[in-house]
């Protein structure tokens, strides 16, 4: 394609996020938006669960907003929804490895964005927590509470962009020495050889060697789930910004690589695991929209020879999964929709899902030179 064609596609939709994301913040302000019924957000998670690991999705779209434009009312909104996140700081038991998801788009996006010292002591705290999590033994994060000692999960690479930000803050690589540790484990017991990933690896705790890999939120054991794909995809590039160690810059392109190659096999919209049967088809636009992001961050770690390959691949699927699933209707909230939360079970099967209306506007920042990092 043209690519003049493609700047006006990047400027329409742009157009498009536009008008949808100022009346979806008049309307949703504060409220902590998850899934939509009916094209309605009824659901206010800060009310039914502040813990829930996508609750930093909804202010991370509004601090974007709020770079792109300017205007005043997505920082209100942002603050607002932050302030209500300090009820999930009271509540330890209810914590988890997610807390990277929950306060980088939210405390750590304020305090970069603006320099609010009270964000600041919000991000070092969540930082404070992830950190808190490691096993010196095993050398990993654990995921989850009570008895997965031993868990780890692929989404965790998402989560220590976190760690890397508090080193950077306070000049203290001890927080950074555990996201690489943690990233070293989950190179070793997650990443397949062919760039495919465990969701989950169970380790023993005292050395952090492999007991089992079951398939979490995929098919089955073995199988590849593609969102998991996409965290991998995503988060070892972002390891690579902070670190520039070369091993994590070649785990991201592995993982890339098998990513685009599948996801060319399905009209560039990813199934929700590569490697399940061919029926029932279960699509997962999160997935694609994610690694988006992460061919467009990879694309700018690399040399310009090297770039259009993954800048190619990020246009193909955003275009594709605006044509299939976007839904510009002002009247009716969400954006993407065709979104899966897990291959088994049937709720939140290709439902608009907050992180995928996160990604698609991160992407599109990105391919308009207009995006700031809030991982
Ligand atoms: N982090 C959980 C998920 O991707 O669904």
């Amino acid at each position: 394609m043209a690519k003049d064609e493609i700047q006006q596609w990047i400027n329409s939709t742009w157009d498009k996020i536009e008008r949808k994301m100022s009346v979806q913040c008049d309307r949703i302000g504060e409220r902590i938006p998850y899934v939509p019924e009916d094209g309605v957000y009824r659901e206010d998670m800060g009310e039914s669960d502040i813990f829930w690991w996508t609750n930093g999705f909804w202010p991370g779209m509004l601090w974007h907003m709020y770079q792109a434009t300017k205007e005043d009312k997505y920082k209100a909104a942002a603050e607002g929804v932050e302030r209500r996140l300090d009820a999930a700081f009271d509540g330890f038991n209810g914590l988890h490895h997610d807390v990277g998801f929950m306060w980088l788009h939210s405390a750590v996006a304020n305090y970069r964005l603006t320099g609010s010292e009270r964000s600041k002591t919000r991000g070092m705290h969540a930082a404070n927590l992830l950190a808190g999590r490691y096993n010196p033994r095993g050398k990993f994060i654990r995921a989850w509470n009570e008895d997965c000692t031993g868990w780890i999960i692929i989404d965790s690479m998402m989560n220590i962009p976190l760690l890397y930000w508090a080193s950077e803050e306070t000049n203290d690589p001890r927080f950074s020495y555990i996201a690489m540790d943690h990233a070293d484990t989950v190179l070793r017991q997650a990443v397949r050889e062919d760039g495919s990933c465990n969701h989950i690896a169970i380790l023993d705790p005292e050395n952090g060697e492999l007991i089992e890999a079951p398939g979490g939120q995929g098919f089955a054991s073995g199988s590849s789930w593609s969102r998991g794909q996409s965290w991998a995809l995503y988060g070892f590039a972002l390891s690579y910004r902070y670190t520039k160690d070369e091993r994590y810059l070649h785990a991201a392109k592995l993982i890339a690589h098998y990513f685009m190659a599948n996801v060319s096999t399905t009209g560039f919209v990813p199934l929700v695991d590569f490697r399940s049967p061919k029926e029932p088809v279960k699509w997962d636009t999160t997935a694609g929209v994610c690694a988006a992001c992460g061919l467009l961050e990879l694309a700018d770690a690399l040399p310009e020879y090297e770039q259009e390959l993954y800048r190619n691949a990020a246009i193909n699927i955003l275009r594709a999964t605006d044509e299939r699933f976007c839904n510009w209707n002002v009247t009716e909230d969400s954006i993407v929709n065709g979104g899966t939360a897990a291959y088994h079970g049937q709720r939140h099967a290709e439902v608009p899902i907050i992180y995928g209306d996160y990604f698609f506007i991160e992407a599109l920042l990105r391919l308009n030179n207009k995006h700031v990092l809030l991982w």
